[in-house]
């Protein structure tokens, strides 16, 4: 094995942390790493906004779906998927003069900018992730700040080509945290296929999660779930957060495509 792939199988998230501040040397080092991602037409259509202020992080500890560890992580940064930035220098480079002089509508950014842009910002934020494992800083993604559009929105003063995909909260991890099992992945069969799609089969899904039936317990919640299928059914696809999520991205959507 190599270094880099040693960091990688090495790394999961981290969600307790020593009350200890990221050096501002390794926080630099993180941040150039983060730069260097690959980035679509090398246009880096994605902003970091990183959250200093502690008022900030425990309201998006309450807004992300009442995590309160993103409250006490020592570094949060924020991935917008951007593409205001080069709008807005289309704009004062004269593209809608040039448009209005070709007699054509100015194209704005699109459902297909966007995905763009979400792609740049997440592999932007993966680069972080694992910059930040190498100096044995953890990480971990916090999806819900899809949440609460309209709260973020004027939290973070967002623009209309603007869309907050992920957030990062980092931290040196506890012990406790360094001594917690990793968690599984399904096996490569399901995942990886040759040339072409395989939808699974029944019996070929049932084989799939069978080994995660034991994540499945009955109690609390659980009142007349059968498996693991029911319980993640209820407990998270069609939990209050992810119905809320789908809301406020629909509504992020809308905002986008004006
Ligand atoms: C897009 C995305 C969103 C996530 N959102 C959250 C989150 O809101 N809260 C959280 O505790 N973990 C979150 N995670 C972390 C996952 O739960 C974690 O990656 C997964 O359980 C696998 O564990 P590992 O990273 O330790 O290998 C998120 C991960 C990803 C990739």
């Amino acid at each position: 094995m190599n270094q880099v792939i040693d960091v990688l199988m090495k790394r999961r998230s981290v969600r307790a942390y020593e009350p200890r501040e990221i050096e501002a040397e390794i926080r630099v080092e993180i941040l150039k790493a983060t730069l260097r991602a690959p980035t679509a037409g090398n246009m880096m259509l994605y902003s970091i906004v990183e959250v200093t202020d502690q008022k900030i992080k425990d309201q998006l500890a309450v807004t992300c779906d009442d995590q309160p560890f993103i409250a006490r992580a020592p570094m949060v940064w924020l991935f917008l998927a951007d593409y205001q930035r080069w709008f807005d220098y289309f704009i004062a480079s004269g593209v809608d003069e040039l448009c209005r002089q070709k007699q054509v509508p100015m194209r704005k950014p699109a459902e297909g900018d966007l995905f763009l842009a979400c792609c740049d910002a997440l592999i932007a934020a993966q680069n972080a992730v694992i910059a930040a494992e190498s100096f044995g800083i953890g990480a971990c993604y916090i999806g819900d700040i899809m949440e609460q559009y309209e709260i973020h929105k004027e939290l973070f003063n967002l623009p209309q080509y603007t869309f907050p995909i992920g957030l990062l909260v980092f931290g040196y991890p506890t012990p406790e945290q360094l001594r917690r099992p990793y968690t599984s992945r399904f096996a490569e069969k399901y995942i990886l296929f040759e040339n072409q799609y395989h939808r699974l089969s029944q019996p070929e899904l049932h084989e799939m999660f069978a080994g995660n039936e034991y994540r499945f317990s009955k109690g609390q919640g659980s009142e007349g779930i059968a498996n693991f299928g029911q319980a993640m059914y209820v407990h998270k696809f069609n939990a209050k957060f992810s119905v809320e999520m789908s809301r406020s991205v629909r509504l992020i959507l809308k905002h986008w495509l004006g």
